[in-house]
């Protein structure tokens, strides 16, 4: 069980985190299309994830504004944003490191795989923080947020294996 202080640190650290990776996954995407990493269906695919992962980045926003305004939680969104600006750091330093010199479609899509696996457990993790905060509408956005990732994750796996099948 956390306190209120902890509670309020957990969720400026963790709502900056998923934005990270919300800015990190689209600039993958652009990456990944631009390197000729993606073909046709895994390409138009991949870009439709890109676009709702800009969604979900400005959802988060507005989570993060929700709780700034609430008197009762008085968010900090600079704490935010630093934590934001870290993780899209380290997501880009994983992706360089992942794809190597030399990076081939397969590489490229279990790379995707990764990170929507990564984007799942922060907001699994993410949707457990919002609930210590009485806030209905932020937890909503957060579930229905979580749901689309668990779809990007299962639509990059078979994405992998049609690209060996
Ligand atoms: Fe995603």
């Amino acid at each position: 069980m956390s306190n209120k202080k902890e509670n309020l640190d957990n969720l400026q650290k963790k709502l900056g985190e998923v934005l990270g990776l919300e800015r990190a996954a689209q600039k993958a995407v652009e990456e990944l299309v631009a390197l000729k990493l993606l073909k046709s269906e895994s390409k138009d695919q991949a870009k439709e994830i890109q676009k709702e992962a800009s969604s979900h980045e400005e959802k988060i926003q507005e989570v993060v504004s929700l709780f700034a305004e609430d008197e009762e939680v008085k968010l900090n969104a600079s704490k935010v944003e630093e934590s934001a600006k870290e993780t899209e750091k380290k997501a880009t330093k994983i992706m360089k490191t992942y794809l190597g010199e030399n990076p081939d479609t397969s590489e490229a899509l279990e790379f995707l795989c990764l990170a929507e696996g990564g984007e799942v457990s922060h907001y699994e993790v993410l949707q457990t923080i919002c609930e210590n905060f009485d806030n209905k509408k932020a937890l909503t956005t957060i579930k229905s947020i979580l749901k689309e990732e668990q779809k990007h994750l299962s639509e990059c796996i078979d994405m992998a294996k049609a690209a060996v099948a």
